[in-house]
Formats: structure tokens, sequence, C-alpha cells
């Protein structure tokens, strides 16, 4: 199958009543990964880069790499997805070459650290869904602003600072017309989201019901979504790491918020932990060691498996066959006459 938008996997993802693991990736290693977790469990699935994988990887060995993915795994509907475009030119860099959709985070300024305002937020957003629909490429816009920070990008905080107000989400989703939107309900992006099993204080499952039944068609997604699971910790830490006692967002929450319309779930951190787990405990047990296949092997397949769960945990497993790729060009056509709407449903 061809890379298709992630609008059309978020589509049918809501009919089908799950939700979508949009996994990050710098290197090859990530992607072969996630195609063999999709693969094994029958998944539709989400590819994302940050300008920080862009620029690890470089552009182009990313894309073809996902044109590799594509290529190898044709049973398997894949979206190539940018994550926190920080900027329009962002963005646009990233339709020209190949993503098949994109998200403004215009929450922050294109610094990537400072809150930006509602009204710079909306124009910033609007810019880009003009520039992305007509070429078949969808939006994901972000109201409210997460916690943390990854790689420079981020507000810091614990999140709570800046939780999305439903009302501003709704007027957010009329004015710029994106195809998902991300919610600021407590999380934040890295391995220090809780300093214990999250609760309603501090995990606000609640606001994305309350969101969900303003916006009930819209696409809801979730960032920061890592569980960052005791097991990877344990092993990182038991191989010489040096990770302090952490909590991620329990999958129980996630379940509880696809439940509620969010149909696109981020995880970057839980393949991070298993990744440096698995090369960790190679290096450890076998100094000996040096050629890399010898821990790049072991960390693939470690990756492998905590992807795996979560398409399994999150639903989209065993739904890869369920439809056929439409083109980009036709998804083009879609917003261009309508069948592809951008017009929120609201209710009060
Ligand atoms: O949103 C953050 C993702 O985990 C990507 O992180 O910017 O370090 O690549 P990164
Ligand atoms: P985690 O750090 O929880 O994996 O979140 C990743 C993310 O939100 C990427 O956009
Ligand atoms: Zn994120």
């Amino acid at each position: 199958m061809p890379l298709v938008s992630t609008r059309q996997l978020l589509d049918e993802a809501a009919k089908g009543g799950y939700g979508v693991g949009a996994f990050n990736v710098n290197n090859m290693e990530q992607i072969q990964a996630i195609m063999e977790a999709a693969k094994e469990t029958n998944s539709p699935v989400i590819i994302q880069a940050s300008r920080g994988a862009r620029a690890y990887a470089q552009d182009l060995y990313l894309y073809h790499l996902m044109l590799a993915a594509a290529e190898l795994y044709p049973q398997i509907p894949l979206s190539m997805h940018l994550d926190h475009g920080n900027s329009y030119e962002t963005c646009v860099s990233a339709i020209e070459l190949g993503f098949t959709s994109v998200m403004m985070d215009g929450s922050l300024k294109p610094d990537g650290k400072t809150p930006a305002t509602f009204e710079e937020n909306v124009e910033v957003t609007r810019k880009v869904v003009d520039y992305a629909h007509p070429r078949g490429i969808a939006v994901e816009g972000e109201i409210g602003v997460l916690g943390g920070v990854e790689d420079g990008h981020g507000a810091g905080g614990t999140g709570l600072e800046h939780l999305t107000d439903p009302d501003q989400a709704v007027e957010f989703a009329e004015r710029t017309g994106v195809d998902s939107l991300a919610v600021a309900i407590g999380t934040s992006h890295g391995a220090y989201k809780f300093t214990k099993k999250p609760d309603g204080s501090v995990l606000k499952m609640d606001l994305v019901v309350a969101i969900h039944k303003r916006l009930p068609k819209t696409h809801l997604v979730m960032h920061g979504s890592s569980s960052v699971p005791q097991d990877l910790q344990d092993i990182v830490n038991q191989y010489g790491g040096k990770l302090k006692q952490t909590w991620g967002v329990p999958v129980e929450e996630i379940q509880l918020g696809i439940k509620n319309g969010v149909r696109k779930v981020n995880v970057d951190t839980d393949s991070r932990l298993a990744i440096t787990g698995a090369i960790r405990k190679v290096f450890a047990e076998t100094p000996e060691k040096f050629d890399p296949r010898d821990y790049l092997k072991p960390a693939r397949a470690a990756m492998q498996k905590v992807v795996a769960l979560r398409m399994t945990q999150f639903g989209q497993a065993g739904h890869a066959g369920d439809y056929k790729a439409i083109s980009i060009a036709d998804m083009a056509k879609g917003y261009k006459n309508g069948t592809l709407s951008t017009k929120p449903e609201v209710s009060k």
C-alpha cells in the first residue's frame, strides 16, 4: 500500500471504535520494529518523526525508509506524520518531502518553548490547513500545552499549567478546520510524567470526556502517552542505568480515552526504554561484543514487543485489512468537494 493519510486511518479508527498508536522513529531499526509489530498484530499504523528526528536521520533517509516500509508491507495501512511542527515553514517542508500528515503545534511559539496565544495558534494552524488540505495532507492541531521538555521542545512544567479548555477546543476546531486535535490533560513528554500512579488530580481524563461531549466527531489525540512500564524501567536500571522511579499514563486510562474520542495515541518513551534496556543488557552481559548487530537486534526485538502490545491494547490490532488506500490526490478532492469534512459537529 502507498503511504496513506493519517486522516483516513483516524476516520477508520472512529468507525471501528479503536485507537491508533503513533510511534516516533529516528532510524531504520525503529521503523523495522514498528512494521514487524504491525505485521504481527495485523494493525494499521502511524509512524511519526519530530524535527529532532528529521535532523538526526536527514529527511531523505527517513522518507526512503518509509517508502521501503510501505513497499515491504503492502497489507499494512501506514501514514507518515510530522510530530510537533513548530512553524508553517516546518510543516510545508515536511509536506514537500512526502509526509502524509503534519502536526502544527501552534500551542507553542516557533521557539518550541514559549506558550503562544490562542489567536497566534489559530492563525498559524489555519494557515497550515490552507496549505495542506488542497494537497490532500491532514493536519493535527494542539490546544492547551503539554508538560515536559524533549530535545529542547516543550514548555516544561507538570502539564497542569495549560490544560485544554473545552470551549476553546470547540472554537479552535471551528476556526482551523483541523483533522485531529491534540489536547492537554496533564500528560507530559518523556519518562518523568508522574511521581506516583496518576489519579484524576493530575491526569484529567474527565477533560477528554468533556471535550468529546462538545466535539463528538473530532478525532482527539493524546500526546505524552507512554506508560513507562515498571519492567522496562527495571531492565534499564538492572544493567547500570540511572532512571529515577517514575509513572506514565496507565493503559486503562488510554483505553478510557479511546472510548471517548481519542483516535491517535503518541508513544515514544516506551520504545526508547525498551531499546536502551536491551542494549544495556547485551553490554553488561557480554562486554566482549562489538558488532552493532549483536545489540541492535535485541533492541529492535524489544521495541517490537512493546509496540505490538500497545497495538493490541489500543484496539488497532486486526484492522489492517479493513480498508483500501485512498490516494493522496483523492484526499485532496475529498477536502475540495466536502466529502472530507473540516467543520466539526458541535454539541452543547
Ligand atoms: O514529542 C516528543 C517526541 O517524544 C519526540 O521527541 O523531539 O526528542 O525526537 P524528540
Ligand atoms: P511520550 O514521551 O510519552 O512517549 O510521548 C510521545 C509524544 O507525545 C510524541 O509526540
Ligand atoms: Zn507530543
